[in-house]
Formats: C-alpha cells, sequence, structure tokens
C-alpha cells in the first residue's frame, strides 16, 4: 500500500506542474508570500507535525456508522444484493417520513453525506428535517467490494463502469428502500456520477422513472464535452490507450484505500493550513480556496478517496472525447458483437421522466454550465434549475463548502417540499 500511496503522491505533482492554471491562479501567489523567516516557522511546523504523527481533529479516526452515532443519530448497515451478484452497503438513518435515497461521485462513498460535520452534512441535514435519509455505495467502493461468487482480487470483478451502476446498483437498491419503508416513490439525490448513474438507470430501465418522486442533480453530468479539469483534458484523446495500460498493468482497481487504512494519522492535511490537501482536491474539482473549511480537511482525506473502478474513468474520458453521452467503447469490433453497431449506442435522456432539477455552478470544472444547458434541454421533465450564487464554487463544494447549507442545501429542502406537486410524465 505504501508504494501506491508515493505512485499517488507522484502523479499528483506532475500533475501540479502540468495545471498552469493552479500557479497561476493561487497557490503559490497567494499561499506562499516569500518570507525566510517564516518559512522556517513553517517548516518547523511541518516537522512537528509529521512527528507526533496524529492528527487532533478526533473525527479523522472514526467511521461513518461511528460519526453519525457521535452527532446524535440512529444508524443502520444494510447489505442489497444486485441482479449480476455485486453486494452492496447501504447506510440509513431512519425516521419516519418520506424516503430519500443519496448516491455519492466516482472515488467517493456514503461518507460524503457525513463528513462536512453535524451543521453541514446533507444527511444529518435532511434526517433533522424529518426524511428517511438512506446512502448507497456503488459496487467497487470500500464499503461494496464483494460478489456473491467473485473476488475482488479477480479482474473480473471490475468489468463494470457507471453503466453497470446505473443498470444494476442503483435499481436493487432503489427497490430495496421502498420494500423495506412500503413506500412507492422515493426522492434521489445525486452527485456528479451519482447523477450520470441514475441518467442511466432512467434510459435504460424507464419503469424506474416512476419510482422517483424527485430527483435532484448536484453537478450534473451526462454529455461534458467542455469539462475543464486540465487532466481530463489532457487525458481524454488517449482513452483507448488508457484502456489497454488497464488491461496491460492489470490496474483495475482506482485509489481503493481498504478500510483499515482510511482511518490512519494523517497529519499531511494539517500542514501549513491544509495547503497540499485543498491544492489536491482543486487540481480536480476546480479553485475555491474561499469554501474550503481548512479545520475539515483531514476529516475529508482520511475518509476519501474510496475506490473505482478503472472503467468508470475510462467511460468518462470517452464521453468527453465524443462529446456525446453513450455506452462504453470497447472498439469497432467488439461493439459490433455487444452493441450490433461499431459505435456505442446513445443513452436516450428523452426516456428520464421524472422530474429533475439540476443544481450547477460556474467554476465546476466536470459539469460546464453550457453542458448543463444542453441536458436541460434534452431532459424531458426538468422542474427547476439553479445556478449557485457563489462564482468560485467548484464540483466537490456540494459536498464540503463552508457555505453549502446556505447556498445550495437550503435549496434542496425547498426543492423537496415542492416535489408533492410534481409527476414523472
Ligand atoms: C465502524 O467501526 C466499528 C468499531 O470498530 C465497527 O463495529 C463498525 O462495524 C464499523 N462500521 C463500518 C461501516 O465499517
Ligand atoms: C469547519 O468544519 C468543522 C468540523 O471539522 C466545523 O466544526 C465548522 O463549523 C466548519 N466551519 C464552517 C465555517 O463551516
Amino acid at each position: 500500500m505504501k508504494l501506491l500511496q508515493y505512485v499517488f503522491i507522484i502523479v499528483v505533482f506532475l500533475y501540479l506542474l502540468l495545471s498552469t492554471q493552479c500557479l497561476a491562479e493561487n497557490v503559490i501567489v497567494n499561499q506562499f508570500k516569500f518570507d525566510p523567516l517564516g518559512a522556517m516557522k513553517e517548516l518547523a511546523e511541518v516537522i512537528d507535525i509529521l512527528n507526533s504523527k496524529q492528527s487532533t481533529h478526533p473525527d479523522v479516526h472514526l467511521n461513518i456508522t461511528q460519526l453519525v452515532e457521535k452527532y446524535g443519530y440512529p444508524v443502520q448497515e444494510y447489505k442489497v444484493t444486485t441482479e449480476d451478484g455485486y453486494v452492496l452497503t447501504m447506510f440509513r438513518i431512519e425516521k419516519k417520513g418520506p424516503p430519500v435515497l443519496l448516491m455519492h461521485g466516482i472515488l467517493l462513498s456514503a461518507d460524503d453525506w457525513v463528513i462536512a460535520g453535524p451543521d453541514d452534512g446533507l444527511a444529518y441535514i435532511l434526517a433533522s428535517s424529518g426524511y428517511d435519509v438512506w446512502m448507497g455505495n456503488a459496487r467497487g467502493n470500500k464499503y461494496s467490494r464483494q460478489h456473491e461468487s467473485i473476488s475482488p482480487e479477480d479482474s473480473k470483478f471490475w468489468e463494470f463502469s457507471w453503466n453497470e451502476i446505473g443498470v444494476n446498483d442503483l435499481p436493487a437498491m432503489i427497490d430495496f428502500v421502498l420494500e423495506t419503508t412500503s413506500e412507492k416513490q422515493l426522492a434521489y439525490i445525486g452527485h456528479s456520477q451519482g447523477t450520470t448513474s441514475f441518467f442511466v438507470m432512467c434510459s435504460e430501465k424507464p419503469e424506474y422513472n416512476q419510482k422517483i418522486s424527485i430527483m435532484i442533480a448536484l453537478a450534473p453530468i451526462a454529455a461534458i464535452p467542455n469539462a475543464k479539469s486540465p487532466l481530463a483534458r489532457i487525458l481524454a484523446p488517449y482513452h483507448y490507450y488508457a484502456n489497454v495500460l488497464v488491461k496491460l498493468f492489470k490496474i483495475h482497481e482506482v485509489l481503493p484505500m481498504p478500510v483499515e487504512y482510511q482511518y490512519m494519522e494523517n497529519p499531511v492535511c494539517e500542514i501549513g493550513n491544509g495547503i497540499i490537501c485543498s491544492t489536491v482536491l482543486f487540481m480536480f474539482t476546480g479553485f475555491d480556496y474561499e469554501q474550503i473549511n481548512q479545520t475539515n480537511l483531514p476529516v475529508i482525506f482520511s475518509h476519501t478517496p474510496s475506490g473505482s473502478s478503472a472503467q468508470q474513468f475510462i467511460h468518462y474520458l470517452q464521453i468527453i472525447n465524443s462529446g456525446v453521452f453513450r455506452k462504453f467503447d470497447y472498439g469497432d469490433n467488439k461493439n459490433q458483437a455487444i452493441y450490433g453497431s461499431s459505435k456505442p449506442p446513445k443513452y436516450r435522456l428523452e426516456l428520464v421522466k421524472a422530474p429533475v432539477a439540476l443544481f450547477y455552478s460556474e467554476n465546476d470544472w466536470f459539469s460546464d454550465v453550457e453542458d448543463v444547458t444542453n441536458l436541460q434541454n434534452k431532459l424531458p421533465n426538468v422542474k427547476e434549475m439553479y445556478l449557485v450564487p457563489f462564482k468560485k464554487f467548484n464540483h466537490a463544494d456540494f459536498l464540503w463548502a463552508k457555505d453549502v447549507k446556505r447556498l445550495v442545501y437550503a435549496r434542496i429542502t425547498d426543492v423537496l417540499k415542492d416535489s408533492k406537486s410534481m409527476k414523472t410524465i
């Protein structure tokens, strides 16, 4: 595991060098003012922190169930098996109210919804407003690395992208929630890949539209030809080679950080007001210093990342490159065998008939405003377009920003209330 950590750090620093925007924007200019005495002090502080090897934030060492209990909510854990044999973990903060299913993005997990803390975590906000909160985990993340017959050590386990998460995982979890609660419908809130997989589900299994009272999409992603993330832009034209490399070097699983590794001491995020960790986060999601909660960074980074399959990334690179929201591209011959056409078929967004609310922002390096507007035009039942009223708001701010409650979650609870009058068409 040590090796993986070093590889990750090297990749991140190469990326830092490549991404000129980050050099220009904030990191060096604003955060490091050249001041030799100050630098010595900083260095001493860094050494101190590394020597003490203890994060000072108590939540760093707590897992999701411990966190939820610490903040005074009941929490339950469930196992849900998909049609194709993956065993997924769901967490629930049970309340006598309408069920809401929260679905995380790529490399992330149910932790997303609680690690912002008791005041700002969406799971807590919804539970205290009386919703029965369910948090899903996609196949392959740290909570869902299990299958009835295939071991995660076997490359076969990892042969899925967000297509399979949409076609198999979401329906299994939705059916489980509706059966357990004896309800006919639930509200769905997804972030990033949690929205992509939802659009996949409703276009591939349109009968699921009926089971959704409202879908709230945070940083929605379908066709994203205008995604700005430098890493994605650099890699997208080479998605075919990325696929070959993955097969050659058997890199099927990306940044897994197994559970025992997750809760290590993590002082790195406490160095220099979290400069290292915030920069890593910004390089992937867009720069927004104002909204980063430095105190909370160690908690985020001790619970994130949580693992994904390499194919999930490759599938995103493919759609950035093609500009088309379509199924996984296996190459012309295999496409012909699987789809009956040399190019992968498009997802049919016109079949997403459940009511949808799109929440988006201007500094999101993945969900570009233009792409979200195009998505709005393709979806037949958009009830709400909400542009976050903060210019620098980025892709991850939807989960962890300092003002996320005021800027985003207040509107979510309003939309949930209004959704009583909305219908699937
Ligand atoms: C969290 O940790 C506690 C105590 O070690 C353990 O009982 C529980 O199963 C863990 N929960 C998860 C989701 O890993
Ligand atoms: C920052 O996070 C900490 C928890 O780690 C929380 O107590 C604090 O209220 C947060 N600050 C803001 C401004 O959200």
